[in-house]
């Protein structure tokens, strides 16, 4: 979800999580044991297979849910598509959004389509949570790490593609990642504890971090060197394959955060890097954080960064 609304923020003693933490998806109480997570999520292709991009869609949108702590239960396409375009595109679109709905264990109950030159596709969400059950993004605590539960450089690949540049490696292993699902990953944190945990899309790996600390009394430092990165990435930014987004996060987000000198442009590059499908940011106690790794797999969930006490500083070294 991204924030879209200038009006002052929606005051309801039910209304759980709003607007003001810049969190994933909404949470909204409806008794003492439930609260509904609602959010909204629309993509234009990155890829050229429907099939694919319709999961890709669906697995971008289920992971505002999870990034709650949420269950998925409900989802609605939004489908943008031209009026004379090949049938088969929007059905392989909805065909491969309803084979990740339905892995979620949600189902697909409606949606809108409407005529429009530039194809998008995406989905509403709606889940249910626990109301003392919820995984905010901004209360992370001191002693906190930071365990990242998928490799970034999602946009550099996606550039590679429409510049026709991606080896089929690469691309397997990229497509793989961006149509997993983030629901183990969601049920294994609040399993151990997490405190605190967000999904990492358009700000990139830093542009979501520091969302994490910035409502918080805390500091957060991430460890370049540590962030696990999709394979190819390196290869594809040394030809040039840099997507725009990267450069508005830096521009944006850069001046908010202290980076240390020994990180180099290339790591710069990946860290600003806008993620679709991203994984799981998660800030969990430095003890759990073992269970988790134990339970998620090494090469799936992955320590990038650490917490301590500040006023909202995030530091890259
Ligand atoms: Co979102
Ligand atoms: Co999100």
């Amino acid at each position: 979800m991204k924030i879209l609304t200038s009006l002052p923020p929606a005051v309801d003693p039910n209304l759980l999580v709003g607007t003001e933490t810049w969190d994933d998806a909404a949470v909204y109480r409806l008794t003492p044991e439930l609260a509904l997570v609602q959010t909204l999520d629309i993509i234009t292709p990155l890829v050229d297979d429907p099939f694919i991009f319709g999961q890709i869609a669906a697995a971008n949108a289920l992971s505002d849910v999870y990034a709650m702590g949420g269950r998925p239960l409900t989802a609605m396409n939004i489908l943008a598509v031209e009026a004379c375009v090949d049938p088969s595109i929007p059905r392989e679109i909805l065909r491969g959004a309803e084979d990740k709905i339905r892995e979620s264990g949600a189902i697909v109950v409606g949606g809108h389509s409407v005529d429009d030159k530039e194809l998008k596709f995406g989905l509403s969400v709606t889940g249910l949570v626990h109301p003392d059950k919820i995984l905010r993004n901004s209360l992370a605590r001191p002693g906190d790490v930071l365990v990242l539960t998928k490799p970034i450089g999602v946009g550099i690949i996606a550039t590679a593609i429409k510049g026709g540049a991606i080896k089929p490696g690469v691309l397997e292993t990229a497509l793989k990642s961006m149509t997993a699902l983030n629901r183990e990953a969601s049920a294994a944190a609040l399993e151990f504890g997490a405190h605190a945990a967000t999904d990492v899309t358009g700000f990139g790996l830093v542009g979501h971090a520091f969302e994490m600390v910035r409502f918080g009394k805390i500091k957060a430092r991430i460890m370049a060197d540590k962030v696990p990165v999709l394979s190819g990435v390196r290869d594809l930014i040394k030809e040039g394959m840099v997507p725009g987004g990267t450069m508005r996060n830096q521009d944006h987000f850069g001046p908010q955060v202290r980076i240390d000198s020994g990180v180099s442009e290339e790591q710069k590059l990946i860290l600003f890097d806008p993620q679709t499908s991203g994984g799981l940011l998660i800030a969990i106690p430095v003890e759990s954080s073992r269970k988790l790794i134990e339970k998620l797999g090494k090469n799936m969930a992955v320590i990038v960064g650490e917490v301590t006490a500040g006023k909202g500083e995030l530091e890259v070294v």
